[in-house]
């Protein structure tokens, strides 16, 4: 796992300067190594998850093949205007601007419980959100599962009180 880990690249000054980025397409571009996270994930995960919420777009990635190894579905939470039929939808804010999710219509049960995937948690604002969006249609999140933390963010701190898994955190 952690030679799989250590193919996450860092980018100095991107998307702007003085921001050090994290890079995981050479991590999702090679099959070991993609295999390796995936399977840890899915390790996890609390053995009662029903279904997957998958952040886009990089969530999406992991929560296919998460979600196709244990027999269970993917829900896709969006960003907004992409859905014809929406179960709910949430503002929150960035540290400029806001940025907005949508849940599909007829995806997630009330009562369902759903792990929320995704790639990175940094300031945990999109996490959070997907968190509130999936209680606001009476859905249970059972877990947060990342590859990687970027914890002096404090991401996690923004999240409601269930397990966060993630396979790094710097
Ligand atoms: C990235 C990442 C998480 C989010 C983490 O997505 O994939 O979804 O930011 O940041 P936060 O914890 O500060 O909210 P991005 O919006 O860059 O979209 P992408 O996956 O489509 O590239
Ligand atoms: N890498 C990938 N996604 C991110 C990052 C990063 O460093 N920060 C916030 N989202």
């Amino acid at each position: 796992l952690e030679d799989a880990l250590d193919l996450i690249e860092e980018v100095p000054d991107f998307p702007e300067p003085g921001v050090l980025f994290r890079d995981l397409s050479p991590l999702f571009g090679t099959a070991a190594g993609f295999a390796t996270v995936v399977d840890a994930l899915g390790e996890r995960l609390a053995p009662e998850v029903e279904s997957l919420a998958a952040v886009e777009s990089r969530g999406f990635l992991l929560a296919a093949a998460l979600g196709y190894a244990r027999g269970i579905g993917v829900t896709l939470v969006r960003k907004p205007g992409k859905l014809p039929s929406v179960a709910g939808r949430i503002d929150y804010q960035l540290e400029y601007g806001t940025e907005t999710l949508e849940l599909p219509a007829g995806t997630v049960r009330a009562g369902g419980r759903v792990a929320v995937i995704d790639d990175v948690l940094a300031t945990g604002g999109t996490a959070a959100a997907a968190c509130a969006l999936l209680d606001q249609v009476g859905a249970v999140v059972t877990d947060v599962a990342v590859v990687l933390e970027l914890a002096v963010l404090g991401g996690r701190n923004q999240l409601p009180d269930v397990p966060v898994h993630a396979l790094r955190t710097l």
